[in-house]
Parts: structure tokens; C-alpha cells; sequence
């Protein structure tokens, strides 16, 4: 459920036209449903009422300090993976003790700064990770509460660029080798090995590789228990998929999930925590371009829009769907033809959808590429020196542009031209 309706003709978010913000901000921009945000985070919450948990949203999938306000009014932490990310979550006024860092990667300043932040938890992915953490907690006199990623060798059946927990992915502690490391952890100063981590892979539509990889993490704690380690909590990060393509791929819902849940690793009475993204934000979203021409190809008609792949780049990278409605509502008569929807980049792999049905469109018309909140704007770049695109978000009837579009100006001036190139 999403808050982009037709109204009288027009494509609304919430109570706002999003024509009205195309022609003050210019296309493309990103627009953002404060309601759809608060309505996914409320449902994702409400399904896991009567567990022990905690979610903490994963800003990754939208790292806009506005978002991530929006959802920490309503009690979210926050999943980071990075300083950066860290940095944001701070400042969007997610406490520390609200926050978890994961990451295959971690260098030591930022392990360092969250220390010094004093975050929830460290995810922990590698014996190296590991000892750089004991090394940094304790020269400050600090412990780290760390859960151990383990990787649990099962397929996400999902897209191969967005699963994680194959034995062949680079994430996580072996399943094998998983004892030998909380052995070690329980050796080194300034860590507290209190919980393990899962995360298996993303845009999951079936319950069946969540359970089989949360059961695989309860036989875990039950033999480390067995083998004297104080295991309490247990994250099970994120990965529940959302509808790309309306009401013929619903993925399972939060409540289903929640129930798995508790069947799978209830009995240990753990704290468990969540790390959703693409569940609370990639409905909440859309990518507003503009047609610039249509081009009558051989066999095929373009369609040439403003957004393009270094906006949206999940169609090129994940041979992802993504819905798109004319902003103006066709009529019933207006009929379809079958477009190419590209943008103006220079490369073959930019597109936004293919041999897609719309009803005729022509220069200056407005469309909306749907659930495009997660992921969207976060793996922007600036290819082609294209601005990176600019972010609205929508509370009912107001609405407020949450990061600007640079100007060419600020572009060029991150460049810097030596002095040897400089004429004197
Ligand atoms: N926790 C960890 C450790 C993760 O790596 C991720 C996502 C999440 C949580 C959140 O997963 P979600 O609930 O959003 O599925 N760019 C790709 C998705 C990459 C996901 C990376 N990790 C895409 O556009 O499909």
C-alpha cells in the first residue's frame, strides 16, 4: 500500500500533485511519501508486537536525513555501514544505543568513531575485524557488544547481485568456522560476543530460505550456548521483499514473516533484531522524469526521458522492474503502445524499462517511476556530469525538497586543475 493515487486525472502524493512539483523543482526528483514511510514502518513493527524485538531500518537503502527522521520519530534505529551512514543516522537523531554497524569492511576509524558513539552493536564478519575491534575498544577502555555474521549456505533465490548467504558470497563467518571464532572472541579484551547475525540476501519473495537460514542460526546458539557463550540476541537483518509489479508478486507480508519468526528461533528467547530497507522506503518512492522526444527506432519505439541509469540505476544493474504511470491519468480510450523507456546517457545498458505498455506519450509529458524509495537515490551518480537528482518529500499537503539539485557550479568546483596546468 502507497500513498500515489490518480485524483481527478492527476497522479497525487498524499494531497500534493506531483505536476506542481515537477514545475517548481524541475525534473527528475525523487519524491518521498511521509505517509507510506510511517505506514510500512508501523506494519513491519506491529507484526513483531509480543517479540522481543527492535528494528533498526537499514539506511543504505535511503540515507536522506528527512527519511530517516521520519522513521526514528516513530522509534526505528537504525543499520549502518558505514561511518558515513553512521554519521547520518546520528544526525537524522537516532541514538547510538539505536544503532547497529554491519559490513564486510569496517576500517578502523570508523570502528573507532562508533565506538566512541557507543553504538547498540558491531556486526562482525571477519577474525581480522575482530581483533582490530578488540585492539580499538580496548586501548579506550571500552566493550564492544558484537554479534558474529555467520553465513549459512543457503540460497535466497533472488537475484544473484543482491544474495548474501551462499558460502560463495563474501559475507560473513563460514557456519563451520563460526565456533572457532566466538572461541576467540571470548579470548580477546574489549568484546562482548552477545549475539549472532544472518543476513541472507534481499528483495526475498519466499519464506522458505528466511526459515531455512534462521533455523540453521537457532541450532548455532544452542551449541555455543552449550559450549558456555552468553548468546542473547540474534539479528536476522533484512531481505523481505516488496510488490514491483502490483498484486500479481505480493511477497509474503510482515505478519507471516513474524510468525516465522518466532517458530524458528522464538524458543531461545533472544533479542531479535531487524534491519529492513527496501520493506519500509522502495514503496514509499518515486523517480518523477520528464519525456524529452520519442524516437521511432527499426522495430522499436524509444522513449527518451530525463531520468536515466545514473538516477535509477536497479533496471541495468538487476534487471529490475519498475512499475511507471503517465503523472496525467490516461483516459480510457487513449489506447497503448510498446516503448523502450531510456535515458539520455551514452551507454546501451541505460534504460528504465523495455517493450513496456503506456498509453502515447509525447514531449514534456510527466511520468512517475514507481517504487523507487529503496536503493534509488542512494546509488545515484554523477555520470555524464548529470546533477545528482534532487530529493522532495511529502507530508499531506506539504512538501519540501529534503536535498537540492547542484548547481553546475558546485559540480565543477570539486574538480581542481593543478598549477602546472594553470597558465601564470
Ligand atoms: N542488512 C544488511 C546486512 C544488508 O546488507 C541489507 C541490504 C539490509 C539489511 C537491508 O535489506 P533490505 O531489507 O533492504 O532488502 N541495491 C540492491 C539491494 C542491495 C541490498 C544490500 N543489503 C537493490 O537495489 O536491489
Amino acid at each position: 500500500m502507497h500513498h500515489f493515487t490518480y485524483r481527478d486525472g492527476a497522479l497525487y502524493a498524499e494531497d500534493v500533485p506531483l505536476a506542481e512539483i515537477a514545475a517548481s523543482v524541475g525534473t527528475p526528483f525523487y519524491c518521498y511519501s511521509s505517509a507510506t514511510l510511517e505506514r510500512h514502518y508501523t506494519v513491519f513493527a506491529g507484526a513483531f508486537r509480543g517479540q522481543k524485538a527492535q528494528i533498526f531500518f537499514s539506511v543504505k537503502s535511503n540515507s536522506n536525513l528527512a527519511v530517516l527522521a521520519t522513521i526514528a520519530r516513530l522509534g526505528a534505529g537504525a543499520d549502518v555501514v558505514s561511518e558515513g551512514e553512521l554519521r547520518r543516522a546520528l544526525a537524522a537523531g537516532i541514538p547510538a544505543e539505536r544503532i547497529v554497524f554491519s559490513g564486510v569492511g569496517k576500517k578502523a576509524h570508523e570502528l573507532a568513531f562508533a565506538l566512541e558513539a557507543g553504538i547498540h552493536q558491531f556486526n562482525v564478519e571477519s577474525e581480522p575485524e575482530l581483533e582490530l575491534l578488540s585492539a580499538l575498544a580496548s586501548a579506550r577502555g571500552l566493550e564492544a557488544a558484537v554479534a558474529l555474521r555467520i553465513n549459512p549456505d543457503v540460497d535466497a533465490l533472488t537475484h544473484a547481485k543482491i544474495a548474501t548467504g551462499k558460502a560463495e558470497n563474501k559475507f560473513g563467518i563460514s557456519w563451520k568456522r563460526a565456533p572457532a571464532v566466538y572461541a576467540l572472541a571470548r579470548d580477546l579484551p574489549g568484546i562482548q560476543a552477545v549475539g549472532v547475525d544472518v543476513h541472507i540476501g534481499s528483495q526475498l519473495t519466499s519464506l522458505a530460505p528466511f526459515e531455512e537460514a534462521f533455523r540453521r542460526v537457532a541450532t548455532m546458539v544452542e551449541r555455543l550456548r552449550a559450549e558456555g557463550h552468553a548468546i542473547s540476541r540474534i539479528d536476522l537483518g533484512g531481505g523481505l521483499g516488496i510488490p514491483y509489479r502490483g498484486d500479481n508478486d505480493v511477497p509474503p507480508h510482515p505478519d507471516e514473516y513474524a510468525a516465522m519468526v518466532r517458530r524458528a528461533i522464538g524458543h531461545l528467547d533472544c533479542e531479535v533484531s531487524l534491519e529492513p530497507g527496501r520493506f519500509i522506503a522502495g514503496n514509499a518512492g518515486v523517480l518523477v522524469a520528464s519525456v524529452i522526444y520519442e524516437k521511432q527506432g527499426d522495430d522499436r519505439r524509444f522513449l527518451i526521458v530525463d531520468a536515466a541509469m545514473n538516477d535509477l540505476i536497479r533496471p541495468t544493474l538487476y534487471e529490475a522492474y519498475h512499475h511507471i504511470l503517465p503523472v496525467a491519468e490516461p483516459g480510457a480510450a487513449s489506447g497503448e503502445l510498446r516503448y523502450d523507456v531510456v535515458g539520455p546517457v551514452c551507454e546501451t545498458g541505460d534504460y528504465l524499462a523495455k517493450d513496456r505498455p503506456l498509453p502515447p506519450l509525447h514531449s514534456g509529458d510527466l511520468i512517475a517511476i514507481m517504487s523507487a524509495g529503496a536503493y534509488g537515490a542512494v546509488q545515484a551518480s554523477g555520470y555524464n556530469t548529470r546533477p545528482l537528482v534532487p530529493e522532495v518529500l511529502v507530508h499531506g499537503h506539504e512538501w519540501a525538497v529534503i536535498r537540492e539539485r547542484p548547481s553546475y557550479d558546485d559540480i565543477l568546483a570539486l574538480d581542481k586543475i593543478p598549477g602546472w596546468l594553470t597558465p601564470s
